[in-house]
This record gives structure tokens, C-alpha cells and sequence, in this order.
């Protein structure tokens, strides 16, 4: 029989609510996603009253503030704080985004902050890559050559090097496929923007010799063809990369390959 409501346990419920205790004046309300499954409740949001006269600019600025003075049990990923890592990509404000990179000042009202959509969540604010480390890992990243007479730098010229703009750049923080609707209904089977840029950027590495069989390998109704083009994935990428451009590049590449 069909089921058309949310299993009981999937249901968002409405959390703790945590008032401020600074006298602030300059308060902003940030409500946030909570689940932790071992505890076997539903996930819910709670809501954190916290100082902006003694915040910095961005959202990780946030949530550092409420781990170390409201509630340190909240769950979020974190290293780099420059925009470097990926590890701290999350929703925002309804948008996919980095949240030490995200002003929020460019959030109107309750900033509310989730983790990366269509995830299973290992808790809190942290979303499952697992799934998305695996596909990355079957593109082989790496650079393959068969040359084994290699012992020093292979030189690429300048116009080669160029080739690697735009994709180079990726820090794999996965905002772009989960904020892609076809990853988010075929994870299991199409590899998403993320991957195929990274798949494209050794596509196009002068100094692979795997060219070929690379391409074969995307090229694959499931991994490759699921991407209809809707360009979710260019707006949501923190570091402005297209990686819907580089998808684009490996179909116009098979359409010409002879394989
Ligand atoms: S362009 Fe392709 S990869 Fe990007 S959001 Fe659309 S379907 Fe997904
Ligand atoms: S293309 Fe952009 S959004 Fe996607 S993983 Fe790379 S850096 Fe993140
Ligand atoms: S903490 Fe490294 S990108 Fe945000």
C-alpha cells in the first residue's frame, strides 16, 4: 500500500529554545538543525539567541560562538576556516554555501542552518559523503601514466596548464550535488557535478595517458547523462566554478570520440 506521510521519525519537531543571557541588545535568532541518531528522537530545530556585537562576520563565526558559549553539543564540520577545505559546507539560509566564506549579513531574519540537502545526516550539521568519496575514488583521481621511463617533471605548456582553470580549484565540498536534483534522486548511480568535474579535470590533463579510458568510463547513460542541464549546480558553487560547463565539455568530447 502506498504511503503518503513522512515515517512518524522523519518528522522535524520544534527543539530546545535557548535565550540569551548577555543582556545583548543586538541579538539574532539562528535556528538550527539537530539529530543525533543514537539517541533514537526525531531530528529537530533548536533556536540559539545569540550576540552580533560580539560575533565576526561569518556563519561559522556563529556556530563557533554557540559551541563555545550557548551549547557545546551541537555537531558541525570545520578545519581550514578560509574557504579551503570543504569540510564546513552546509545549507544556509536556504542555500548551499561554505560557512566559514558566508557573511551573515546577507541573510535577512532567523538565519536558519542545515546540513547539505538529500544527505543521510551522521549527526546534527555533518551530512554522509561516504557515498560521494566512493564515486570520486571510481574516477580515479590521480594522474596514470604508463611511461615508466618517467623519472623527472613532465612539462605541460602554458596552454595546457590554462585547460586545468576552473576545475583545478575544486575543493569537493559537495554543494554542488546535493543541491542538483538528478544526484538527488540517482546518488547511487549518477556521479554528480562534483565528481565529473573532477572526472573532467583529468580528461583534460595534458600529462594523463588515460584519456581514453577515462572518458570511457563516464560515459554511461546512469553516471554521466542524468545531468539535464539545470545549472543548479554552477549557482550553488562557493569557489564560482561551472561545473555543469565542464559535464557539457565530456559529452561534446564522447560525441566526437571514437569510442
Ligand atoms: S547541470 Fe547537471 S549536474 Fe548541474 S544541477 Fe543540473 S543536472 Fe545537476
Ligand atoms: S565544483 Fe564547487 S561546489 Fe562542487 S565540489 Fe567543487 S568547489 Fe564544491
Ligand atoms: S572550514 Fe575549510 S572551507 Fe570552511
Amino acid at each position: 500500500m502506498v504511503q503518503i506521510n513522512l515515517p512518524e521519525n522523519s518528522q522535524v519537531k520544534k527543539g530546545k529554545y535557548f535565550k540569551d543571557k548577555t543582556g545583548s541588545l543586538n541579538l539574532r535568532k539562528v535556528n538550527v538543525y539537530r539529530w543525533d541518531p543514537s539517541t533514537g528522537e526525531n531530528p529537530r530545530i533548536d533556536t540559539y539567541e545569540v550576540d552580533m556585537d560580539n560575533c565576526p562576520s561569518k556563519i561559522l563565526d556563529i556556530l563557533n560562538k554557540i559551541k563555545n558559549e550557548i551549547d557545546p553539543t551541537i555537531a558541525y564540520r570545520r578545519s581550514c576556516a578560509h574557504g579551503v577545505c570543504g569540510s564546513c559546507a552546509m545549507n544556509m539560509g536556504g542555500k548551499n554555501g561554505l560557512a566559514c566564506t558566508k557573511p551573515h549579513a546577507e541573510i535577512d531574519g532567523d538565519i536558519d542552518i542545515y546540513p547539505l540537502p538529500h544527505l543521510k545526516v551522521k549527526k546534527d550539521l555533518i551530512g554522509d559523503l561516504d557515498g560521494l568519496y566512493k564515486q570520486y575514488e571510481s574516477i580515479e583521481p590521480w594522474l596514470k601514466s604508463n611511461s615508466e621511463s618517467v623519472t623527472q617533471e613532465i612539462i605541460q605548456s602554458k596552454e595546457d596548464r590554462a585547460k586545468l582553470d576552473g576545475a583545478y580549484e575544486c575543493i569537493m565540498c559537495a554543494c554542488c550535488s546535493t543541491s542538483c536534483p538528478s544526484y538527488w534522486w540517482n546518488s547511487d548511480k549518477y556521479l554528480g557535478p562534483a565528481v565529473l568535474l573532477q572526472a573532467y579535470r583529468w580528461i583534460v590533463d595534458s600529462r594523463d595517458e588515460e584519456r581514453q579510458a577515462r572518458l570511457k568510463k563516464v560515459a554511461d547513460e546512469l553516471k554521466l547523462y542524468r545531468c539535464h542541464t539545470i545549472l543548479n549546480c554552477t549557482s550553488a558553487c562557493p569557489k564560482g566554478l561551472n561545473p555543469a560547463k565542464a559535464i557539457a565539455e565530456i559529452k561534446k568530447m564522447l560525441a566526437t570520440a571514437n569510442i
